[in-house]
């Protein structure tokens, strides 16, 4: 790695004596993005995906104020549309000249296009909170430590399973996010890491015996959808007296659609993982209801871009933390990761402490 980054900054100072040899700033288009440096109040993009979570409702008037606040010129976009929607997005604020495009993408894998654009015209892309999959058109990538968030989770299970339900066996049930996210599979595989062995040593049962990603994941993340997948299972596998003690749920959302289901089929609340800190969800956590969810502040996650951002801005490489775990296919996406945390009723007072919406829903 040390080798790497040694060749690395070779180079870059090679490119930048052969550019200055030139003596021209015809050169500086083609020179790395983020040493070049550009004007305070110029465009950054903001492409956001569906509103499917309320992190995304959230980070949109962040996002505007926090670069607005910073002097630049925002254009921060919803894509409630679908992917072709946020492909012209995309492609509109490479043609607009933003120097900097945030991306949220709905599919990861279907951007190479109008990334490739923005790469072209020298636009540096940040992948915000979900990765870019298969083009090297992406630079960095900001997001909470998506694999820790799903071990996070697999472990809440297992913990809220001995708290609520006695000693095992326990049957439960799984539920994935939407496969065209890149995070998805992710943090299904950081669950599956803590859940598998407890499957395996039978400590677990998965009532429907649905254990793959493809047969658990929920198309777009909505919740009508992974309620369908649940009255079916519950129909089916719970009919009689069977009892179901767990889901993994890898966000609120579907946590809350989760527990409507298994509630309509008349059967008690199982213990029911989480993501994300949503209003509904932290209430029913305080309510005994939900077992868990995650805080992924979005303030920070929003905040940490911006001081990528004003790096680029200055001509000074974004500081990153990981440039291991992010292979998108094409390369290894440089990232800087922030810590999720678990929340569940015995801490929550302490984690949410700070933030202005959720701290007065732990009191009292
Ligand atoms: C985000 C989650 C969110 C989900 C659905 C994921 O990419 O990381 O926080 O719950 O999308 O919006």
């Amino acid at each position: 790695m040390k080798k790497f980054t040694k060749a690395a900054v070779a180079l870059v100072a090679a490119a930048a004596l052969a550019l200055s040899a030139c003596g021209g700033r015809e050169g500086s288009a083609q020179q790395s993005n983020s040493t070049s440096g550009f004007d305070k109040g110029s465009l950054i993009g903001v492409a956001l995906p569906q509103k499917t979570s309320e992190n995304w409702v959230l980070a949109e008037n962040l996002f505007k104020d926090g670069l607005d606040k910073g002097g630049y010129k925002a254009d921060v976009q919803f894509a409630n549309g679908g992917v072709s929607e946020q492909q012209n997005q995309i492609q509109a604020m490479v043609t607009k000249g933003a120097k900097v495009i945030i991306v949220g993408a709905i599919d990861g894998s279907q951007l190479g296009t109008q990334l490739k654009a923005a790469k072209d015209a020298g636009v540096t892309v940040i992948a915000y909170d979900r990765l870019v999959k298969n083009t090297d058109a992406v630079d960095y990538y900001v997001a909470y430590d998506n694999f820790k968030v799903g071990q996070l989770q697999g472990q809440a299970l297992l913990d809220g399973l001995k708290a609520r339900k006695g000693s095992g066996p326990y049957t439960i049930e799984l539920i994935a996010g939407s496969p065209d996210d890149a995070n998805s599979q992710v943090f299904f595989d950081g669950a599956m890491s803590v859940l598998k062995p407890k499957i395996d040593d039978k400590t677990l049962t998965v009532g429907s015996g649905q254990t793959t990603f493809q047969q658990v994941a929920t198309q777009g993340w909505k919740a009508e959808n992974a309620q369908k997948r649940m009255d079916t299972i519950m129909s089916g596998t719970y009919a009689g007296s069977t009892k179901l003690d767990g889901i993994l749920s890898p966000n609120d959302t579907l946590a809350r659609a989760a527990m409507t289901s298994v509630k309509q089929a008349g059967k008690d609340v199982p213990v029911v993982t989480g993501q994300d800190s949503e209003v509904e969800s932290v209430k029913s956590i305080m309510e005994g209801a939900q077992y868990s969810t995650i805080y992924k502040d979005t303030t920070a996650l929003v905040q940490h871009s911006i001081v990528m951002v004003d790096d680029l801005q200055q001509g000074k490489k974004p500081e990153v933390n990981d440039e291991k775990s992010y292979d998108n296919g094409v390369k290894v996406v440089p990232a800087y990761l922030l810590e999720p945390k678990i929340v569940t009723k015995d801490n929550a007072a302490e984690v949410y402490k700070d933030d202005k919406t959720l701290a007065p829903l732990t009191k009292g």
